[in-house]
C-alpha cells in the first residue's frame, strides 16, 4: 500500500468514526421520551372525595391541603339557608340546630357519591360537636363499604369536644368504616401530612 493510499484510508476511517460519534448524542436525546411516564398517584385504592363545611375558612384551608395531597375531588357543603356573617347570630342558630338535633338542608347535595371509596369529611367544632349539617350530608347516602375520615379543628382545640363530634360522625355515617379522625389546627400541615401518611394517602 502506498503512503498516499494509507493517508486516504486513515482519513476515511476518521470521517466514518467521527460521524458515528456525532450521531450518538442524538440517540441519547430521544431516550427520555421513550421511557414510561411516571405519574403521581395515591397509594389508597379508588377515588377520594373531600367534603367539608366551613363558616370562616379554617376547615376550607385543611380541605384544600388534603385535596392537594390526595388528588381527590372536593365538595364544599353549602347550606340552603346560608348562616349570617355575624358570629353571635350564627351561634344562636347553630345552638338551636344542635339542641333540636336538626338536619339543615344542603343547597348542593350531589345525587350520588357512589364513585368514591374514601370520603374525608371536614367541619369546625360547633357547640362542642360537629355542625348538624354534617349529619344531613352523611345521612343522605348509603355509606356501606365506604371509608370515612373525619377532620376538624376548633377555637379551643378541646379533645372532649372532638370526641363528641366523632360520636356524631359514627352515628350518622351508617354502614361506613369511620376511621380515627384528624384534630389539628388548620395551619398544621405537618400534622395533616402525618395523618395522610398513616392512612395510606401518601403520594
Ligand atoms: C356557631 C359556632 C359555634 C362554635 N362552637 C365552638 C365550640 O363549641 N368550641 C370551640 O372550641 N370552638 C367553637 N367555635 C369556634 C370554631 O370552631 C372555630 O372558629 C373554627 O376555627 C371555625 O372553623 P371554620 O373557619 O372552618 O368555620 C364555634 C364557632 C361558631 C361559629
Amino acid at each position: 500500500m502506498t503512503k498516499k493510499l494509507k493517508k486516504i484510508l486513515f482519513a476515511l476511517i476518521m470521517t466514518i468514526s467521527l460521524a458515528a460519534c456525532s450521531s450518538a448524542p442524538e440517540e441519547k436525546e430521544t431516550q427520555p421520551n421513550e421511557e414510561p411516564q411516571v405519574t403521581e398517584q395515591t397509594e389508597s385504592d379508588g377515588n377520594v372525595l373531600v367534603a367539608y363545611f366551613s363558616w370562616s375558612g379554617n376547615t376550607k384551608e385543611m380541605a384544600e391541603y388534603i385535596v392537594e395531597q390526595t388528588g381527590g375531588d372536593v365538595l364544599e357543603i353549602e347550606p340552603l339557608n346560608p348562616y349570617p356573617e355575624d358570629y353571635g347570630e350564627t351561634g344562636d342558630i347553630a345552638k338551636v340546630e344542635r339542641d333540636e338535633n336538626q338536619r339543615p338542608e344542603i343547597a348542593n347535595l350531589p345525587a350520588s357519591i357512589d364513585e368514591y371509596d374514601s370520603i374525608f369529611i371536614g367541619y369546625p367544632i360547633w357547640w362542642h360537636t360537629a355542625p348538624m349539617i354534617i349529619g344531613t350530608f352523611l345521612e343522605n347516602y348509603d355509606l356501606a363499604d365506604k371509608d370515612v375520615y373525619p377532620f376538624t379543628q376548633s377555637a379551643s382545640m378541646d379533645t372532649e369536644q372532638f370526641e363528641n363530634s366523632m360520636d356524631f360522625i359514627r352515628e350518622t355515617a351508617k354502614g361506613a368504616t369511620v376511621h380515627d379522625g384528624l384534630f389539628v389546627s388548620s395551619s398544621n400541615t405537618d400534622g395533616i401530612q402525618d395523618y395522610l401518611n398513616a392512612n395510606g394517602f401518601t403520594k
